[in-house]
Order: structure tokens, then sequence, then C-alpha cells
């Protein structure tokens, strides 16, 4: 069950609310949005029936939501949501563009990547500086001193950063300099990860786990809302499939779906589900013919001397012809480039 609370309601509105069901052997998790504050009912259903929530002062709506996923589920929240990140709109009619390196290396390489970024028209700045790799032996990232940098960078350049963060301990720490903060597909369900990040205060990029289904995916994603944060922003990256000549299978068809199913903007990493340069391209123009709120995009200075995933980064030719995309096709689909 989820309460929906009036534009005018007051702290102590909501505080009777959580009294209430507290009282009633229920839990209360509040959502303060920027508009409204929903309040999430868990326990039983029928004993809050008794309760006549509607009648407290502040209450708009009492509404009983069948899905598992209930505040970022579009039953209650028909429009659909716009997630701002360092004042960069992401969803409604904009299409924006995510871009840099996969991971941080040293000032100069990240440097050379946001530039590229932001010729290419993108708005926001991605760049890892804890690296979730399958091999311990694998470079796993600079850690703080990779933060620093993309806080220099981004007083340089002036985009905001998006950055993952892979353990609960960190999320304090990675929010204090990031603008958003990333969760991978690694991490869809590190439930104490997601709790943290829910509470950090900064909004959230929750990527598809490879081998997750959508209505997980959005559980996973409704673990962040319930401790507050519906500045969530979902992303496509491929998924695990039989098929071996790409690095992951791009499901498409999960844009529209999720953008049915819930309120929160859509995006696609082209770049991880390809896994390949020579596929970025078109996998990008197929994500914004589908009607995704934007893009995330590996690009390197120097891909052939990259410490993660250099094959999939885009350079030259190939992020001229991606600016090119991104500056043409939104408007085909009534967006445009935020
Ligand atoms: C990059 O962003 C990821 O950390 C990388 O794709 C992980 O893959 P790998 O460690 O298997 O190379
Ligand atoms: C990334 O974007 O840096 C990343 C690790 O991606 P994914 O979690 O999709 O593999």
């Amino acid at each position: 069950m989820v309460i929906v609370m009036d534009s005018e309601a007051t702290p102590d509105h909501i505080d009777g609310i959580v009294d209430v069901v507290t009282t009633a052997g229920g839990t209360a998790y509040v959502t303060r949005g920027v508009s409204r504050t929903i309040i999430g009912l868990v326990g039983d259903v029928q004993q809050f029936e008794t309760l006549d929530l509607r009648a407290m002062p502040g209450v708009s709506d009492v509404l009983r939501i069948s899905v598992p996923y209930k505040l970022v589920s579009r039953e209650n929240h028909v429009s659909r949501s716009v997630v701002r990140v360092g004042g960069v709109p992401i969803g409604g009619e904009h299409m924006t563009l995510i871009a840099g390196p996969c991971a941080v290396e040293t000032p100069e390489q990240t440097l050379a990547a946001a530039r590229m970024a932001r010729s290419a028209g993108a708005a926001l700045l991605r760049g890892g500086a804890y690296k979730p790799r399958t091999s311990p032996y694998a470079f796993q990232g600079l850690g703080e001193a990779g933060l620093r940098i993309l806080a220099d960078v981004r007083a340089e350049t002036g985009l905001p950063i998006v950055t993952e963060v892979v353990d609960a301990g960190d999320v304090e720490l990675v929010a204090g300099y990031a603008d958003m903060l990333q969760i991978g597909t690694r991490n869809m369900q590190n439930f104490a990860l997601l709790q943290a990040a829910g509470e950090a205060g900064k909004p959230v990029m929750l990527k598809r786990g490879m081998s997750a289904t959508i209505e997980e995916w959005l559980m996973a994603a409704e673990y962040i809302a319930q401790r507050g944060n519906l500045d969530i922003v979902l992303c496509e990256r491929g998924i695990r499939t039989f098929e071996k000549a790409t690095r992951n299978t791009l499901d498409l068809s999960a844009v529209p779906v999720a953008q049915q199913l819930s309120h929160l903007p859509v995006i696609v990493d082209p770049s991880h589900s390809g896994g390949k340069r020579d596929l970025v391209l078109p996998l990008s123009r197929a994500a914004i013919a589908v009607g995704a709120d934007g893009i995330i995009v590996d690009v390197h200075p120097t891909p052939e001397t990259a410490l993660c995933d250099g094959p999939q980064a885009l350079v030259g030719e190939d992020l001229a012809e991606l600016a090119d995309a991104v500056r043409t096709l939104p408007a085909l689909v009534g967006r445009t480039l935020a």
C-alpha cells in the first residue's frame, strides 16, 4: 500500500502517518520527492485498511499497488520522472549523453576523455575509480585518488560526474565527490549497497544485472527508493545469453517495457553490451530510436593502452559519428539532446 501526501502536507502530518502505521505493527518508508511525499507501507494490508488513513490530515490518496515495486511503479505515478544530475536532466523530452573513460587512469587521460565526451555532446562525465573486475589481478581502479581526479576534471570542464560505487562502506566517500552514484550490473542485487545508496542524497544509476529479469531490476530499484531516494535512473547494459558474438545481448525491448512498468528514466549502455567499438554506434542509434532517455558510452584518448575495456572505447572518427547521431536522431523521436 502507498500513501500519497498532498503538496501542503507538513512534517507533522507525515510523522502522524508513520506513528499510526507503526502502532498497527507495520513499517512506513517515507520518500520525499520534489513536489510530493510518498509513504510506502509494509505489513498487513487488511489491518491498514481499518485505519482510515485517507481521512488523516495531509493525505491526498491511498493506493493499493499490486506490483512488488510500489514506489518506482507507474501504477501510482503515471507521468514519467525527470532526474536531475548536477542540473542536467535525464528523462522527459531529453535524450542525455553520458560519456567518459571506463576507468580513471591518470589526470591527463581523464581530462582528455572528458573533452572528447563534451565535444561529442555529453552533458555528464562517466568514469570509474572503483572498478568491479572479474579477475582479482585486473586493474581495480585508483580509489579515492581517482575520485579526486574526477573532481578536478569536473572543475576544469564543468561536467558533472557519474561514478561507480561497489561497496556499501564506500558510499559516503564516493557520494562526497560524485554527482550521481552508479551501481553496476554485478551489484544489482547487493541489497546493503542499494540501501546505502538510497540514503546518500545523490541520484543513482542502477544498471540491470546481467542475468536479471526486468521485474528483479525494478525490485532492486525499489530498495533504493524505499530509503527515501526516488532520483533513480535505470540502465540496460545487456544480458547474458547463449550468443558469443557480442559481449552481452543488448535487450532493447527492456527499454519500453521498463518505461511502461516504471516512471523512472531508462538509459542504455551500448559499450558494455556490444563490447566492441564498431557495435557502439549502431546500438546507440537503436537505443535512441527505441526511446531511451539517454545513453552512456565509453571514450578513451588511447584505447590501445586503456587499463579497462579499451576495445569498446570510442575515439576519432567513431566518436565524431556518435556526435552526429546524438545531434540528429533525438529530434526524430521527439527528443532534444540535454
Ligand atoms: C568495466 O567497466 C568493468 O569493470 C568491466 O567491464 C569488467 O569486466 P572484466 O573485469 O571482466 O574485464
Ligand atoms: C561500467 O559501466 O563501468 C561497468 C562496470 O559496467 P557494467 O556494470 O554494466 O558491467
